[in-house]
C-alpha cells in the first residue's frame, strides 16, 4: 500500500524547540508512572536478567517488533527489548519468518514511563533506537515529537548509541539540535541529520516508506 509523504507547514526546526528544550532540561519531569509500566518494565528487566543481564538494546516503539528481531540477530551478545504501547502492534509480531532468535523479549508499555523508570533503576542501554517515530507534523504537536518531550533530557541521560529514523527530515534534523543541545560535549561528533539508504527495511514502516518512494533520513550519535 502507498504511503503519502509527511506534508507540514513546516519548514525547518520549530522555532519554538530550543526554548521547549531548555525548558525541559531545566524543570524535572514529575509525571507520576502508572502500576501498569512499573509491572510491565519489572518484568522485562527480570527477562533480560535471567539472560545474564548482556548489553541492552532498547527498540523503543517497536510496533510489530520486526526490527527487535532484526537487531537481537544483529547482534546476538546483546539483548533486546522492543517496547510498545499498542498491544494490537505487539500481537502482530508475526513479519519475522528466521529462527527465532532468544536475545530479545517485548514488553507493553508507555516509553514515557519506562525510559523514566530505566533511569531510576540505574540501567544504561547500550544502545537506543527510535526507528520511525510518529511524526507530529502539525505545527502546534511540536511538545509530541520525542525531542519536543519533557523525556527527552531521559533520553539522553540513559545515553549510549542513539540512532533515530524518519522519512521526514525536519523531524531528524530536530532531533539532532536537541540532542546537540542537551548534550553538548557529551556526543562523539556533533549530531546531524544524514540521508539513509538500504535495501534491507527493517521494519514495516521502512519498508512501506521505501516502496512508495520516500527518502529516508537519521541521526546517530554515541553519547559518552
Ligand atoms: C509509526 S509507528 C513505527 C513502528 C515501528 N518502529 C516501525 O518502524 O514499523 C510508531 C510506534 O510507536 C508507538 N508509540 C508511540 N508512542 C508511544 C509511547 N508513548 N509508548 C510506547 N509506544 C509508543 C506506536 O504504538 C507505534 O507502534
Amino acid at each position: 500500500m502507498n504511503s503519502s509523504p509527511i506534508t507540514s507547514s513546516q519548514t525547518g526546526i520549530h522555532e519554538q524547540l530550543s526554548a521547549l528544550v531548555a525548558r525541559h532540561v531545566a524543570t524535572p519531569f514529575r509525571k507520576p508512572v502508572t502500576d501498569y509500566n512499573r509491572s510491565a518494565f519489572d518484568r522485562s528487566i527480570v527477562a533480560w536478567r535471567a539472560a545474564g543481564a548482556p548489553p541492552l538494546i532498547l527498540d523503543t516503539g517497536c510496533g510489530v517488533g520486526l526490527s527487535s528481531y532484526h537487531l537481537a540477530v544483529q547482534f546476538p551478545d546483546h539483548f533486546v527489548i522492543g517496547i510498545d504501547q499498542s498491544e494490537d502492534r505487539l500481537a502482530r509480531n508475526t513479519h519475522w519468518n528466521g529462527p527465532e532468535p532468544l536475545n530479545l523479549c517485548f514488553v507493553r508499555a508507555d516509553l514515557v514511563d519506562y525510559w523514566r523508570l530505566l533511569l531510576e533503576a540505574g540501567i544504561f542501554p547500550a544502545r537506543q533506537y527510535l526507528l520511525y517515530p510518529n511524526p507530529w507534523p502539525k505545527i502546534g504537536h511540536v511538545a509530541r515529537r520525542w525531542q519536543g518531550h519533557a523525556v527527552f533530557p531521559t533520553i539522553v541521560a540513559l545515553g549510549g548509541y542513539i540512532e533515530c529514523r524518519s522519512n521526514w527530515q525536519i523531524y531528524i534534523e530536530e532531533f539532532a539540535a536537541a540532542l546537540n543541545q542537551v548534550a553538548q560535549d557529551k556526543l562523539d561528533r556533533a549530531a546531524a541529520s544524514e540521508a539513509y539508504a538500504t535495501d534491507a527495511p527493517i521494519t514495516p514502516f521502512e519498508r512501506k516508506y521505501l516502496a512508495s518512494g520516500h527518502s529516508l533520513w537519521r541521526c546517530r550519535v554515541q553519547v559518552r
